[in-house]
């Protein structure tokens, strides 16, 4: 009885327990599913927040994406306006080249006019029995050649003043080689070159002075551009001046200085005067020199075509 005691409490002892360790299990059970309802809840409201951020951020991405695109439309209009203004001003710079260029040949043009206009046209006209400078004509400044170069040490020897320089140079060019160059004759007024001729009409009679000799406003001497040279080798005279080394050398040279020799063997218009040298300026004297022309040869056209030149 006493073991049967023992035994059913054994029993119950061990089934109360068992009872205990089922409550205990079950209130861990439930303990841990409230937990798990309670974190799943947790998890459930972090993933709804970590969503709505996603989306808050996707949203002010997309934003971000607009307002950059409409940036880069921007640029993109700015650079073609860029480019269309350098275009324009591309444009307006060549025009203004275009201007530039018309303006400076307008300007050149009128410069070359201006000259024209103060230059004076008788310089280059053919006077040799053709052209009449009248009484009134005497050039609108004269200079005074060296005594050095001159013939007469007394005589005043006059040119235009505009051709002194070449004169002057190629006379002391010419010294410094060796040749003794003197002016014989100059500059020669209306009156002058009448008073002469009549003088030569006297002595030679009017056959023969009209041969060598130019009728008053027919000179070439009256234009002030053109001279007699001679040499003390032939005694300052100037019959054989060709024959001297003075005249080759200006044969040879004066072009360079603009002078040409008016009345070569041959000439229409007087007998070979190698003594008489005329300036008609570099461009035309040279062209003359290079063709193997003289003065008279050309027509008055293409000859008025260096009188811009002339100076
Ligand atoms: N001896 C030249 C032709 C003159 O008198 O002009
Ligand atoms: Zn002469």
């Amino acid at each position: 009885m006493e073991r049967k005691t023992s035994f059913a409490e054994a029993v119950r002892k061990h089934i109360g327990i068992t009872i205990t360790g089922l409550i205990v299990l079950a209130g861990i059970v439930a303990w841990s599913e409230y937990r798990y309802y309670e974190l799943k809840k947790v998890v459930a409201v972090k993933q709804t927040d970590f969503t709505n951020q996603i989306a808050s951020f996707t949203a002010s991405s997309t934003e971000m994406q607009n307002v950059l695109a409409t940036l880069m439309s921007k640029i993109d209009t700015l650079n073609n306006e860029s480019i269309a203004l350098t275009g324009v001003v591309q444009n307006e710079k060549s025009k203004n080249e275009v201007i530039q260029e018309q303006v400076g040949k307008v300007a050149s043009t009128i410069g070359s006019l201006d000259k024209l206009s103060k230059t004076d046209p008788e310089l280059l006209q053919k006077y040799s029995k053709v052209f009449f400078l009248n009484e009134h004509y005497t050039p609108p400044n004269l200079a005074t050649v060296s005594s050095d170069f001159s013939l007469n040490k007394e005589t005043k020897y006059q040119v235009h003043a505009n051709i002194a320089n070449n004169l002057d140079n190629m006379l002391k060019t010419a010294k410094s080689q060796g040749m003794n160059l003197l002016v014989a004759s100059a500059y020669r007024s209306y009156g002058t070159q009448g008073s002469l001729k009549a003088n030569y009409k006297v002595t030679y009679g009017a056959g023969t002075a009209n041969k060598f000799s130019a009728e008053q406003g027919y000179s070439e001497h009256q234009l002030g551009t053109t001279l007699d040279f001679t040499t003390p080798k032939i005694g300052g005279v100037l019959t054989g001046f060709d024959t001297t080394p003075e005249f080759t050398w200006l044969v040879n040279n004066a072009h360079t200085y603009g002078f040409v020799m008016s009345y070569p063997k041959g000439n229409a218009y007087y007998i070979y005067e190698p003594w008489h040298w005329r300036y008609v300026g570099v461009d035309l004297a040279s062209r003359l020199k290079r063709e193997g022309k003289n003065f008279y040869d050309l027509d008055q056209r293409v000859i008025d075509e260096y009188l811009l030149l002339v100076f």
